[in-house]
């Protein structure tokens, strides 16, 4: 799922929100990173529209009939989820893109309950721990393969949101 911004020449991405550790990693692997993005940029040959609250998360004929091999997905299903049942719904749906046996790696935040997607616009999200999102993950056919959490330092809570950690997640369709 990716973003467009993401795609043009400029680093939009590392620079729109200000974040202080995104500055400091971006001055540490500045040329990493610009290559990085340069080689994803010329993998991607289609940026297509997607709703994870729709049963069919892409247009039918999106994607080969048996399923793609892997699905990324960072920071979107909790924070377009205003509780747990969604969340877990929105697994649900995106895990039927996946063949089985493919790889899902999940991005997220974890104890957020708000964010400011502009001055302003408070937008709510799901606060999820650990355990629910262990949870989310069985119902919705997958088996966990991996799991790291990372814990915000207090110098790195900005403002912008609430959020208190960062769980990464690699996982298999069942
Ligand atoms: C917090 S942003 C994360 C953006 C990006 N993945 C990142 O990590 O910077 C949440 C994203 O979810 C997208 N979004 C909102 N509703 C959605 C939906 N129903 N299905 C899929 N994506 C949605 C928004 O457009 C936004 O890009």
């Amino acid at each position: 799922m990716a973003n467009r911004d993401c795609l043009r020449d400029t680093p939009v991405c590392a620079f729109q929100t200000g974040f202080p550790a995104t500055k400091l990693v971006y001055r540490l692997s500045v040329k990493a990173w610009m290559e990085k993005a340069a080689k994803l940029r010329e993998v991607i040959t289609d940026i297509l529209p997607v709703d994870v609250h729709h049963p069919q998360p892409l247009a039918p004929d999106a994607l080969p009939s048996a399923g793609a091999d892997c699905l990324v997905s960072c920071f979107c299903l909790e924070s377009v989820s205003p509780d747990l049942a969604t969340f877990t719904r929105a697994l649900g749906h995106i895990g039927r893109l996946l063949r089985p046996g493919g790889h899902l790696l999940l991005i997220g935040a974890l104890g957020e309950s708000y964010y400011f997607g502009g001055p302003g616009v408070k937008i709510p999200v799901v606060p999820l721990n650990e355990a629910e999102v262990c949870g989310s993950l069985k119902e919705s056919g997958f088996t966990l393969i991996r799991l790291e959490v990372y814990t915000l330092p207090q110098d790195m809570r900005v403002g912008v949101d609430d959020v208190n950690g960062v769980f990464f997640v690699k996982a298999r369709k069942d």
